[in-house]
């Protein structure tokens, strides 16, 4: 348990090459088993809903997202919140995000960055995917409300954070409130505010009956096919969830991206160029459209995935999986960071090549940065859209240099990887 906390990478590495595709952890009860076969993770992925279940996602996930939320909920209701939740990250809705997303880069780094100091690249980062989510969420940016949103969201997912205070999610005994000071204490007492100001504006917003075209007035105005609306808390919980689940995870993609470009420059070189021929001041869809800009994006969440495995299967019934009978009752995990470092799919896996992407194509079980089948990642067209953006906005705003160009390697942050907290930049010069 401490080598998964601490070493999450080397914990997957060296089982998977002591024991293969499949394997057991442990003797716990119920089984936890964690999959790499991309013929396994396929079945997994095709397999009936009603197979599975999220197994309750454990006390840090329901405190952290609510009981509602849609990551916790199975059967009918999860398809339920989805298809509610799906609309405004597809089609014209998500196109609407490109200019906010570019504005937002422009603002935040030429707030944050000035030529000659370094910089922490992890900080700037987040501060860009809150404000786009918080903007396409509640279709605001500014107040004071959204300005207390910002500053406890990010407090909130760092009293996790940290590779010692994930400990707490994997500890039960460490979830004890030994008062403000206590960590654990401190996680509730920031989600509690987190709440309260979320009711408020909901309540606000009901009372007031404006009608925008943000993520909450969607959500306000939607119907089950009884007729009625989703419950207060129902609709904190659905918040919470897109305003968490969608900032951390893009910002640690786009950190990524900014470490590998700034220590690789020959690929920096082809990006700078394949940017350049679009030549000056290109639009935000031509720019989500250029292939080595996709290809980089794609191979920054291969090489480290954001979230080592997907979110967890629970098996409801006894399953037969390639040669395996898997009792029910199993916890499943398909292991992303296993698979994307498979040799048969991945030659020289350790190796960041975007070219890979260009050469062919992966199947939706081959490469799951955003996991599958009737769990597939609702906002993934939008992190993909933002990673693409944000990176080709930095580099024809900003000559850029790593501090310390050398190696580094994920560490944990809460349930997911990152680069170290302290990974920095220097601005060279600005281009604008
Ligand atoms: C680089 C950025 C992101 C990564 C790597 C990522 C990854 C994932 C993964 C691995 C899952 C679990 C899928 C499974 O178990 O099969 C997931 C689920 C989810 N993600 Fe993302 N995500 C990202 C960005 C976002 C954004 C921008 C949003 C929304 C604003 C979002 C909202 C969600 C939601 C609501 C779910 C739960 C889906 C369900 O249980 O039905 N994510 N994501």
């Amino acid at each position: 348990m401490m080598k998964l906390i601490a070493r999450p990478l080397e914990y997957l590495e060296d089982y998977g090459q002591r024991y293969g595709d499949m394997f057991r952890v442990g003797n716990s009860r119920p089984p936890v088993v964690y999959v790499s076969n991309p013929k396994a993770i396929q079945e997994i992925f095709a397999t009936s809903p009603d197979c599975f279940q999220t197994g309750g996602g454990g006390k840090v996930l329901q405190l952290l997202l609510g009981e509602q939320s849609v990551v916790l909920l199975d059967g009918d209701r999860h398809q339920r919140q989805r298809k509610l939740l799906m609309p405004p990250f597809h089609g014209d809705r998500l196109r609407a995000y490109s200019q906010l997303i570019c504005d937002t880069t422009q603002h935040v780094t030429t707030a944050q960055w000035q030529t000659g100091k370094p910089f922490r690249v992890r900080l700037t980062m987040q501060e860009i995917t809150l404000r786009v989510i918080l903007k396409a969420v509640f279709g605001i940016s500014e107040g004071e409300r959204y300005d207390q949103l910002r500053v406890l969201l990010s407090s909130l997912l760092d009293s996790i954070g940290s590779p010692l205070s994930a400990s707490l999610i994997f500890f039960g005994a460490l979830q004890q409130d030994w008062g403000a000071w206590s960590p654990w204490g401190r996680f509730l007492r920031l989600k509690q505010r987190v709440d309260r100001l979320l009711l408020d504006e909901i309540h606000d917003r009901q009372t007031s009956q404006v009608v925008g075209d943000d993520i909450l007035s969607l959500l306000l105005s939607a119907r089950d096919e009884a007729g009625q609306p989703m419950t207060d808390l129902e609709l904190r919980d659905e918040l919470v969830t897109l305003l968490l689940a969608g900032h951390e995870t893009t910002a640690s993609a786009l950190s990524w991206a900014l470490y590998w470009v700034h220590y690789l420059p020959e690929i920096q070189e082809k990006l700078r160029s394949e940017l350049a021929n679009l030549g000056p001041q290109p639009q935000p869809s031509a720019l989500a459209r250029l292939p080595y800009l996709t290809a980089v994006c794609q191979e920054t969440l291969r090489i480290y995935p954001v979230t080592l495995t997907t979110g967890v299967r629970v098996l409801k019934a006894p399953m037969a999986i390639l040669n395996y009978n898997i009792e029910a009752g199993t916890v499943l995990f398909p292991c992303t960071y296993l698979l994307h470092h498979r040799d048969d799919l991945y030659p020289d896996s350790k190796q960041f090549q975007p070219e890979r992407f260009l050469e062919r194509s992966f199947a939706a079980h081959e490469f799951i940065p955003f996991g599958g089948g009737h769990r597939y990642c609702i906002g993934a067209a939008m992190a993909m859209l933002e990673m693409k953006l944000v990176l080709a906005t930095v580099l024809l705003n900003w000559q850029l240099s790593l501090v310390n160009p050398r190696s580094i390697r994920p560490v944990r942050r809460g349930l997911t990887v990152a680069p170290p907290a302290n990974l920095q930049l220097i601005a060279i010069s600005s281009l604008h």
